[in-house]
């Protein structure tokens, strides 16, 4: 299985500070917030990875992670997103990096604390569809602003909503995601939403409509970085206080 890591887009939720920079390079505690998403693939055991950036600080990321190999990384490919078009659309590109092999796709502002490596494993022995990442969220407020899935009797998802008014359960979806390769199939078929995106839940629903959605729930801390400047200091007090990415 390969890896792609997202961090383009644009972080105005996060701004003044990412007028300046990409999100994605921004202090967590002691290393830039990017090398986690990094170290998290590569304990998962993927070791083939492509980086989607775009912006003005490509090349730092170049800079900071070079060929990977310091990191654990066998291959690292680079692809530069020329405008914030959706994570639909930054997915996208790494189709040819792809090349028919299965992807797990990581949100280069996720910070989980620990390993999804049984997630990577259930996927690997998946005959089909797709798998995701859930959180346990009983703060309906923080839901508001997420992707909730909503559950059939068999506990199955039924549907993923995004933004509910009133949210139809209380698990949230992480921007944790494994695709089989006809993912680029399906986002060469999206149209753009009302915000002019490719967006990632459409991608989702249409293996839920199939009922080819497979999920797992994560145990302990998730957090979005770039969901707002608390939200950023909440997850750099949790990295600080408790350490991420343990197995
Ligand atoms: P978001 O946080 O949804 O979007 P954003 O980074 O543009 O921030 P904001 O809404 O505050 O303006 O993006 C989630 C992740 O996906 C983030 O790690 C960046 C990545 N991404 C891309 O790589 N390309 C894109 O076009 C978008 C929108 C996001």
């Amino acid at each position: 299985m390969k890896g792609v890591v997202l961090a383009g887009g644009s972080g105005t939720r996060l701004h003044p500070l990412t007028r300046i920079t990409n999100k994605h390079l921004l202090p967590l505690f002691d290393r830039p917030m990017i090398s986690y998403g990094i170290e998290a693939l590569v304990q998962a055991g993927i070791t083939e990875i492509m980086l989607v950036t775009g912006g003005t600080h490509a090349g730092e990321f170049l800079r900071l992670l070079g060929n990977g190999h310091e990191h654990g990384i066998d291959r690292l490919s680079y692809a530069y997103q020329d405008r914030p078009g959706g994570i639909a659309e930054a997915l996208g590109l790494a189709e040819r990096f792809a090349a028919d092999d299965p992807i797990l796709v990581m949100l280069g502002d996720n910070i989980v604390e620990h390993s999804f490596r049984t997630t990577v494993e259930r996927f690997g022995s998946q005959d089909r569809g797709a798998r995701i990442i859930l959180t346990e969220e009983e703060d309906p407020t923080h839901l508001r602003h997420l992707g909730v899935p909503d559950f059939d009797d068999a506990g199955r998802i039924r549907r993923i909503v995004e933004k509910p008014e009133d949210p139809p359960s209380h698990y949230a979806v992480t921007g944790i995601y494994c695709y089989p390769p006809e993912v680029f199939s399906i986002i060469g078929t999206l149209e753009p939403s009302g915000r002019g995106e490719l967006e990632i839940t459409d991608v989702n629903n249409w293996f839920v409509d199939k009922g080819e959605m497979e999920f797992d729930v994560l145990e302990g801390f998730w957090g979005d970085a770039g969901e707002s400047i608390e939200a950023y200091y909440a997850v750099n007090d949790f990295v600080r206080a408790h350490g991420v990415n343990k197995a």
